[in-house]
């Protein structure tokens, strides 16, 4: 397995480019099981979650087809067509691997009447259920057992509008029922949807596809069903996520990075907080610049919150930022149960810092020292990557596959900023 060995202590200065969304990528890859005609999707990034999506799809018979080789610019464009399916049922040993293969069950469901999707089973940060997928395939009439590992659904007169009020909100079962509704007879609407801009990305694609829908970007969206959608051209949402993750580790180690192929109103909340940290980030023609230059970060308290809240996915980040920033910070998860794994490991790298609960008090220091540490998720994972650019000596960061799910060549685009970094093959 390959590891990331990397020495801290130097500011960042250059460019990096920013790729198309992995959250948006792969329920729009989904979407294509909705038309027998093509899709197809500009902006892909070169991960190993979509690679997955993609042979799942495969497995359920969709043809898969990039412009050019994975890794090539011409790769970033993928052709999918569901013109013939074989199989509706999407099996352990893909899902298990990535949570995401789920939202090929709306899909299915919609368009064939039938979908047999394995349960994706635990996960690193939390027991994350597909109940409120479940409840809502229901309410538009799906008839749904889960039987032996399977989520068993069936609707053979096809689904039928209805109105689901989500008790909590989900980008994932928003995204089902988006995609459900899209094919179903009559109106859908969805209470208390999910508003993050991978949601707005798949309404925009999904209307390209001849979807009608009203309230796009809000929690109160409309779908008007019909009986078939065509094929589209769709460019990806740029990734707030890794976007967020270059501007922390720029936060962390000072200095000044352009980061293009972005956009900044996609982070406001992100942005938000580096400056009250200590940051400057102003918008450019080509996305965004984020720079410390002499002043010390200073500690600022993070609350996870749905979207346009602070992203759970950039509270590993954050919490970083604030091991080694003046003063204390409070960090409190409200979206996963058990995600503060990385507080051992910043631990080893001799951060401070209490968990109580949901909330973390992290208590900045005036250094952390380099380690070999592990992670189990993909953002822990890059948030380790941050602590080494932090720490002085050396550290090293097993388990990279987990950053090879959402980031692209991280070595190389902070490597070409200055970075200390480097992959070491096994
Ligand atoms: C998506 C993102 C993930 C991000 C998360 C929250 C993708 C591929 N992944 O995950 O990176 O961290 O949004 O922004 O886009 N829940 C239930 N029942 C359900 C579904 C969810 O209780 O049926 C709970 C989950 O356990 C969690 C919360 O709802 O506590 C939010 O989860 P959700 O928004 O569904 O996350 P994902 O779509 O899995």
């Amino acid at each position: 397995m390959d590891r990331i060995r990397l020495r801290g202590g130097r500011p960042l200065d250059g460019s990096i480019a920013i790729g198309g969304a992995k959250n948006a990528a792969l329920p729009l890859m989904a979407a294509s099981l909705l038309t027998p005609q093509t899709l197809t999707l500009g902006n892909v990034p070169h991960l190993a979650d979509i690679a997955t999506m993609a042979h799942l799809l495969q497995q359920h018979g969709v043809d898969v087809s990039m412009d050019g080789g994975n890794g090539t610019p011409e790769g970033r464009t993928i052709h999918l067509n569901a013109g013939t399916i074989t199989s509706t049922v999407a099996p352990y040993d893909l899902v298990r691997k990535m949570r995401a293969s789920v939202l090929v069950l709306g899909p299915l469901l919609a368009r064939f009447g039938e979908a047999e999707v394995s349960l994706p089973g635990g996960c690193a940060i939390g027991t994350r259920p597909v109940d409120l997928h479940i409840m809502g395939l229901k309410a538009l009439g799906a008839e749904i057992a889960v039987e032996g590992g399977y989520i068993k659904a069936t609707a053979k007169k096809g689904l039928k509008g209805a109105v689901i009020r989500f008790p909590m909100v989900s980008v994932g079962a928003t995204e089902n029922l988006l995609m459900a509704a899209a094919l179903a007879e009559g109106t859908t609407v969805l209470e208390n949807a999910a508003r993050e801009p991978e949601i707005t990305d798949l309404c925009d694609c999904l209307i390209a596809m001849g979807a009608e829908i009203e309230g796009v970007g809000s929690e109160h969206i409309t779908v008007h069903g019909k009986p078939s959608l065509q094929g589209a051209r769709h460019q990806i949402v740029p990734d707030r996520i890794e976007t967020g993750t270059y501007a922390a580790a720029v936060a962390i180690c000072g200095g000044r990075v352009e980061l293009t192929g972005t956009r900044i109103d996609l982070i406001e909340s992100v942005v938000d907080k580096l400056r009250e940290a200590g940051c400057s980030v102003d918008e450019t023609p080509r996305g965004m610049t984020i720079a410390r230059n002499g002043s010390r970060l200073r500690g600022v308290d993070f609350l996870t919150q749905p979207y346009p809240g602070f992203p759970t996915d950039m509270q590993a980040q954050a919490m970083v930022l604030m091991t080694v920033a003046d003063g204390a910070a409070m960090i409190t998860e409200t979206i996963f149960e058990n995600r503060f794994m990385h507080v051992p490991e910043l631990a080893r790298m001799g951060a401070n810092i209490v968990v109580h609960g949901s909330s973390a008090l992290v208590r900045g220091v005036p250094k952390l020292t380099g380690a070999p540490v592990m992670a189990t998720d993909l953002r822990a994972s890059v948030s380790l990557v941050l602590a080494g650019l932090a720490a002085e000596g050396e550290t090293t960061v097993n388990r990279v596959y987990h950053l090879d799910r959402g980031y692209e060549r991280l070595e190389e685009k902070l490597a070409a900023c200055g970075a200390v970094i480097e992959r070491l093959k096994d």
